[in-house]
């Protein structure tokens, strides 16, 4: 019988599809993928170490693992960010961990937990991707069948003072276009409907040759590949994440150009201070930043604008805070994804002294979040009357009479339905406004 593997999965996209990549080359080489850790032969963890917390967590699942498994323990590997930093360390942190595997090692994988089945001890893979190797597998096993990530450049040049990203992850490589356009012609044929094109920064694509861009005007490479990309006719086109300092407004252009490409954006602004902003090596200040949100907010279509906020930098005071919470009340954003500063060895910001106390920092997360709350409750209400576009992703886990999805500017929508409208997309008027999520019917 052919070893059964499990894999759990930790942070970001990229992990997403580094997970999606490995399952594809695992099950290639005749392994049984399984849903859960039970029965498991080889269980392997992608991990996230963006926050201690997301790191931390991966020990604790091992730990409760142990528990589970007793004398039966399945070979254990780790994968992503942690195994990339960490590498034979790991194994001084569990015991239980037979193998590490690092962010460019995934296609290696079948190779690497042979040699722990076959009883090698403490086995690490923390090389380079193998030449040719880079972008060649294009997963067959995706998280879900009507969405689908395609990542477009991976790793990270930016170097933001708090951010491990460009250690764990490497440098910025950008796949070719004619690549990237082939893959989503052929989720297309599959009938995905939405595809979103992936990356820490996607619009610092800067691809080696222009092939499969010839034909699509625009000003930086990126909103050339978004024209091309949308040319496709996929029916929905989302990207994530965008970098302020990179952020051109052509591609503000290009999505008015494009019905497909969907009206949302996720432009990260880490702080309202320019103080801080500089100490976060950003690149720039907060004027630079509402320059851009400006475009975003003057642009014919409606534009859903989304955005991270850190909280506690070292050396954040009362006023820098301030100004965060004020950027805050102008940007409007229709969501905010807010995090407690975690201090990262190797970044430069681990050396900076003024830590912020851990219950100011949670003082500060709840003030922020209430801003949020309340500016989003004025966006969310605006919907109410409007219809919107929403992918059919799953039954609600509220209640049995309805379906939930996202809808083009990216929030998540209820409304009453049954399960054959799954994978469709469907009309919602929107007749009710909640803090996080719109409820309405189809129409
Ligand atoms: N451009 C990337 C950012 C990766 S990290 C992307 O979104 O793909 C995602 C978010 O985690 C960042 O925007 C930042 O808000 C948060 N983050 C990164 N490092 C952090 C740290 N050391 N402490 C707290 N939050 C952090
Ligand atoms: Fe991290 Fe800044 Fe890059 S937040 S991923 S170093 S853009």
């Amino acid at each position: 019988m052919s070893a059964r593997v499990y894999i759990e999965t930790f942070g970001c996209q990229m992990n997403i599809t580094d997970t999606e990549r490995a399952a594809t080359g695992l099950r290639r080489a005749g392994y049984e993928l399984i849903q859960q850790p039970a029965g498991a032969d080889v269980i392997l963890f992608n991990t996230c170490s963006v926050r201690e917390r997301a790191e931390q967590k991966v020990y604790n699942r091992i730990g409760e693992l142990r528990k589970i498994s007793g004398n039966n323990m399945p070979v254990i590997g780790v994968m992503g960010c942690v195994a990339q930093l960490e590498g034979p360390a790991i194994f001084d942190n569990s015991t239980a961990v037979n193998f590490v595997a690092g962010t460019q090692a995934t296609d290696r994988l079948p190779a690497l937990i042979e040699r722990a089945r076959g009883g090698e001890e403490a086995v690490v893979d923390i090389g380079d991707r193998e030449t040719g190797e880079v972008w060649d597998v294009s997963p067959v096993e995706r998280h879900s069948p009507y969405v689908a990530f395609v990542p477009i450049i991976e790793g990270c040049n930016k170097f933001c003072s708090f951010c491990i990203v460009p250690y764990s992850r490497g440098r910025e490589k950008s796949r070719s276009a004619t690549e990237i356009i082939a893959e989503v012609q052929s989720l297309q044929k599959l009938g995905y409907k939405e595809v979103h094109l992936i990356g820490q920064n996607v619009n610092s694509y800067r691809p080696k040759s222009p092939d499969g861009l010839e034909g699509h005007a625009g000003a930086t490479p990126f909103s050339r590949l978004l024209r091309a990309v949308a040319a496709t006719g996929i029916e929905r086109l989302k990207f994530t994440t965008s970098f302020p300092r990179d952020f051109h407004p052509d591609i503000v252009s290009a999505i008015e150009e494009y019905p497909n490409l969907c009206d949302w954006i996720h432009l990260p602004v880490q702080s309202g201070s320019d103080r801080i902003l500089q100490a976060m090596r950003r690149g720039h200040d907060s004027t630079d930043y509402l320059k851009r949100v400006e475009g975003i907010k003057n642009s014919r279509r409606m534009l859903s604008l989304t955005s991270d906020v850190i909280v506690g930098f070292p050396g954040e005071t009362k006023q820098d805070f301030a100004a965060t919470l004020n950027l805050i009340d102008q940007c409007e954003y229709d969501g905010l994804y807010i995090f407690k500063y975690s201090k990262r060895t190797g970044t430069p910001a681990a050396r900076l002294a003024d830590e912020i106390s851990v219950a100011e920092k949670s003082e500060r997360f709840l003030e922020l979040e209430q801003r949020q709350q309340a500016v989003q409750q004025k966006v969310y209400s605006d919907y109410v009357g409007r219809k919107v576009s929403v992918l059919v992703e799953r039954g609600s886990t509220r209640s049995s009479e309805d379906m939930t999805g996202h809808s083009t500017c990216h929030k998540v929508v209820n409304f009453k339905g049954g399960p054959q409208l799954e994978g469709q997309i469907v009309e919602v008027l929107i007749t009710e406004a909640k803090h996080y999520s719109l409820y309405g019917r189809a129409c």
